[in-house]
């Protein structure tokens, strides 16, 4: 995910806080960074891919100092890969106009190719820079006001973004203004100046009374003032918001662990994962890449999946969602054995590795034993360059951003809604779904966000933590999960031994009675996952031969009977049976969290584990 900064400030030297701010937002992840600001009447950019020391070295001149009004930026590639030339921010042809963005611009391709027809050249291959030149094409009948042009030219876009701009006109006179239609973005008045930035740590040290702008509100700044204004460009009023977090708190964005924060970060994944990938209009989904057009995607026969640990659970959904949605047969093998073991070739026609690091070993190893068995490779990942990615034929980036906890959570939830797109481009391909039938489903997507916000809400997270509180000295969990909540069972009790270090074992709930019954007592219970399907009256059944045998059962899900039935419910909101594990994955990953901190465990980095396991 991208950071944010910009300041106005009434004297002094602007560039100090803009480098201060963008290493605040460090912890964010980024792959280039850059600045923009007003020097001698004129804009001057100075952007690098790689670190902030990198960039430094190039300010380390002098030649930007002493000036009073500037932006910031660091990017996490998504359009275009991490260089000097795609590093924000992005100007107009007159270089009077400079953009920093955060997010997607959905209908950048129609107005790159707009503007082109207009006679205007782009010189990054962003879609950040369609902004610069789309504002700066309306200042003239704006009458030079920078905000009324970026009403203007945002009327034109579609997406989903946080952007400040800096103009400086032909008589001198500059102007900072920043808008928000999605992504986080907030403006503060300092004693010195105005800060804007996409995260309210880069304004802590200005200020802490914060101002956090809505979607479709414009912030103009000044020295002395901030101006709001929504969508139809009418006065708003908004008390600012008391920040009282400490320093220490920072890089966490104020959440106690990374994991916590990561965890709450799932909404926004989705709605950056489904961005300009669901064309409602035409009942159907948009991945980039030829690999996923109609004649590609037909002559698909098999696919194999190949991954590890928690990717592996997501390609276990994926199969439920591509042998149910687009009727194509899916193998799920675990990288580690599949690249040991003797495979007869042309089982699949195409693999799909599934990674947040796009770097672990074992499964970098199997997609390449599946490519030599004349596989063709698409990668699920989370990271733009990684080995994963370039060495795949095609890929569908998960754009959940920077995820540092090491246990896999949000990344998890993007790798499901990036099988679910791919699941729905295939069915819609092969026929198997209509325009209608795709629209419909879509259309459930757009609602999951909502209902994961819901889930996120203080008095239901506060309830999960009840409830952990009071399992938290249990021997042990059974979690159970049937169809394509099997795999959310299996990565329900992965977290909670992870970074609790309790025993916890995933089964399909059928496979009770073939042994793990036996387990059972009143200290070691299970986690029942009910969502109203097909097969739900066979759940209940196994809630109640766990209560017959003494064990607690949590039940997480929508069916009333076994939610009514169990010692503890957890309800989730309805929504169709294909998205459902992600609804019940949430509650699991912040009972793991809650267990975990209860028993006093390092969350953020359990005991022997790393983030990325790059050796065999
Ligand atoms: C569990 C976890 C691991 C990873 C696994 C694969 O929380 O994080 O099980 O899922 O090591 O890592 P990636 O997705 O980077 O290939």
């Amino acid at each position: 995910m991208c950071g944010i900064v910009g300041a106005y400030q009434r004297g002094g030297d602007v560039l100090p806080s803009l480098v201060e701010g963008l290493r605040m937002l460090e912890y964010r992840g980024y792959d280039s960074v850059g600045v923009g600001v007003i020097v001698d009447g004129a804009i001057a950019v100075r952007r690098r891919a790689g670190r902030i020391a990198d960039l430094e070295k190039v300010l380390a001149d002098g030649a930007l100092a002493g000036c009073r009004i500037g932006i910031g930026h660091s990017r996490w590639a998504t359009h275009g890969a991490p260089t000097d030339a795609n590093a924000h921010p992005h100007s107009d042809a007159s270089g009077r106009v400079l953009v920093v963005h955060n997010g997607i611009i959905e209908n950048d391709k129609d107005l790159r190719a707009e503007l082109e027809a207009a006679g205007t050249t782009f010189t990054s291959e962003t879609d950040t820079e369609v902004l610069a030149h789309l504002v700066a094409a309306h200042l003239a009948e704006a009458g030079g006001d920078l905000a009324k042009a970026l009403r203007r030219a945002l009327a034109k876009v579609r997406g989903y973004y946080a952007i400040a701009v800096l103009h400086q006109d032909a008589s001198g006179e500059a102007q900072l203004v920043c808008a928000r239609e999605g992504p986080p973005l907030c403006v503060g008045a300092g004693t010195d100046g105005t800060y804007l930035a996409s995260d309210s740590l880069a304004i802590l040290p200005h200020t802490r009374d914060v101002l956090f702008l809505e979607d479709g509100e414009i912030a103009v700044l000044t020295p002395d003032s901030i101006r709001l204004t929504n969508r139809e460009g009418e006065e708003v009023e908004r008390e600012a918001q008391h920040i009282d977090w400490d320093a220490e708190d920072a890089d966490r964005g104020g959440f106690e662990h990374f994991m916590l924060k990561e965890i709450h970060e799932q909404p926004e994944v989705i709605a950056r994962c489904v961005q300009g990938r669901a064309d409602l209009e035409a009942g159907d989904v948009r991945l980039d890449g030829e690999f996923f057009g109609d004649e590609r995607l037909r002559s698909v026969e098999r696919l194999e999946v190949l991954a590890c640990g928690t990717a592996l659970h997501a390609g276990l959904v994926l199969k439920y969602l591509v042998e149910g949605l687009a009727g194509i047969p899916v193998d799920v093998d675990f990288a580690s054995e599949y690249r040991y073991r003797r495979v007869p070739s042309a089982r699949a026609t195409v693999a799909i590795g599934i990674s947040q690091s796009g770097e672990t070993a074992d499964t970098l190893a199997a997609l390449r034993k599946a490519r030599d068995q004349g596989c063709d490779l698409i990668a699920i990942c989370n990271a733009q360059g990684s080995t994963m990615v370039r060495e795949a034929d095609a890929s569908i980036l998960i754009q959940a951003g920077p995820e540092i906890g090491v246990a896999s959570t949000k990344a998890f939830v993007g790798m499901i809604v990036a099988a679910y797109l791919f699941a729905l481009r295939l069915g819609r391909a092969r026929g198997s779904l209509s325009g209608e039938a795709v629209r419909e489903r879509l259309g459930e997507l757009q609602r999951l966000r909502g209902a994961v916000e819901a889930l996120l809400a203080k008095e239901r997270v506060e309830g999960l933590r009840d409830l952990a509180d009071r399992l938290a000295d249990q021997k042990g969990f059974l979690f159970l999960g049937r169809g394509i909540n099997y795999p959310i069972a299996l990565e329900g009790a992965l977290k909670l031994k992870e970074i609790s270090y309790l025993h916890a074992e995933g089964y399909p709930a059928g496979e009770m009675k073939h042994g793990p019954i036996a387990m059972i007592e009143p200290d070691l219970g299970a986690v029942v996952l009910a969502p109203m399907d097909g097969v739900v009256d066979k759940v209940r059944s196994n809630i109640e031969q766990v209560k017959a045998r003494g064990g607690p059962v949590v039940c997480v899900g929508t069916d009333p009977a076994c939610l009514e039935l169990a010692d503890d419910a957890v309800e989730v909101p309805e929504i169709g049976e294909w998205l459902s594990p992600i609804l019940n994955v949430v509650p699991l990953q912040l009972f793991s969290y809650y267990v975990a901190l209860r028993r006093g465990c390092d969350i953020d980095k359990p005991r022997n584990l790393a983030k990325s396991v790059t050796v065999e």
